[in-house]
């Protein structure tokens, strides 16, 4: 396990957080539910059948079962899910049936405070995972689109923080205005000082450099969300847009931006859409032969990760340490 997952479950065990564990009829989430409990982690709520979990070859002690379809909270639950979305058409039938399906459980108990945090997505689908966190979470005070990013880690690699990036976003927000790419860079400059507690050199990727090319919508876009993004946060250290080269490789960047506090050193790369973002991920990943956890969301109001559903436990292990670290950072604030 990478010496980044280390630090994450040290920071973990450090101020342990209660995280929604809602997919407890998949073995390597129970697998993963007694490494956690083991290791002093988290705190845990697994929902399923309880006579099931209970039964598994696992050792759960410690963690609270719960089955959604018996639990004294399901019509607390639905009440207030018919609340939040009621003016979407939502009817309290509705609302008592959604609490059948166990992430909409699972995030409304992160929703009310009976968790503080949730990991899952072993065997959901990305997009219902996150549909139900932005309908029923919505987004932290002062954020206005939720995102998401990879943290890469390449062997051997000079660049970034000794071969360590973030890569944004390259798993929700399938195309974004100025705005939205804005705050992508900005949030995941966050991320990053939550993260590593270093110094974040965030990067807006283009087929441009400076207005090297002919202007285009694609290179426009960039070039507006790098202003937005240096006015919402002058603070941190912005710059785009850029190529890629220019963003990591000192001589290129010295090159083709000089001047940039950001070119030849960033240590994140935001792409300009979900296109761009998740096939440079997957590249790095199996080309460079690189480490990528993700994806990993920010800016919603209380944290929620979502799994690969090829995810082991070890996994699900390092998710739900990350998770952990969101809801401290976000109980800090
Ligand atoms: C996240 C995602 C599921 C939301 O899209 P959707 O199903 O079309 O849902 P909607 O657009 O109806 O949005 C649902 C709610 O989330 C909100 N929302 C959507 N995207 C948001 C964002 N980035 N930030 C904040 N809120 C957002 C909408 O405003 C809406 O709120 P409302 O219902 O209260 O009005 C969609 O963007 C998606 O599938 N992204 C790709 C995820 C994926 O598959 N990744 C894996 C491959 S990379």
């Amino acid at each position: 396990m990478s010496a980044f997952i280390d630090a994450m479950l040290e920071r973990a065990k450090a101020s342990k957080q209660t995280i929604v564990l809602p997919e407890g009829d998949d073995e390597r989430t129970l697998a993963a539910a007694q490494e956690i409990l083991a290791g002093g982690i988290a705190d845990l709520v697994i929902l399923g059948n309880a006579e099931a979990i209970a039964g598994s070859a696992y050792n759960l002690e410690g963690a609270r079962i719960v089955d959604p379809a018996k639990s004294e909270d399901r019509q607390r639950y639905a009440e207030a899910f018919y609340e939040l979305r009621k003016h979407k058409g939502v009817t309290m039938e509705d609302a008592l049936a959604k609490m059948d399906d166990v992430i909409y459980f699972g995030t409304m108990m992160v929703k009310l405070g009976d968790a503080d945090g949730m990991t899952c997505g072993a065997c959901h689908a990305t997009s219902d995972v996150l549909r139900a966190a932005l309908q029923i979470l919505k987004t932290a005070p002062g954020v206005k689109a939720v995102s998401s990013f990879f943290v890469m880690a390449v062997p051997d690699c000079e660049y970034g923080d000794d071969g360590v990036f973030m890569f944004a976003d390259c798993g929700l927000e399938i195309q974004p205005d100025a705005e939205k790419l804005s705050q992508i860079a900005v949030n995941t400059g966050r991320s990053w000082q939550t993260i590593f507690g270093t110094e974040p050199r965030i990067a807006l990727l283009s087929h441009s450099t400076f207005k090297s090319t002919v202007a285009s919508a694609d290179r426009d876009k960039v070039i507006e969300a790098t202003r937005l993004a240096k006015e919402t946060a002058p603070e941190m250290l912005i710059d785009g847009e850029m190529q890629a080269d220019a963003a990591i490789v000192p001589s290129v960047g010295t090159s083709k931006a000089p001047g940039s506090p950001v070119a030849g050193k960033a240590n994140i790369l935001v792409f300009p859409d979900l296109d761009t973002g998740n096939i440079a991920y997957k590249l790095v990943q199996r080309l460079a032969k690189a480490e990528a956890y993700g994806p990993i969301t920010q800016g919603l109001a209380k944290p929620v990760n979502d799994l690969s559903r090829g995810a082991s436990a070890a996994d699900i292990v390092g998710v739900v340490a990350i998770t952990c670290v969101q809801c401290q950072a976000q109980k800090a604030q």
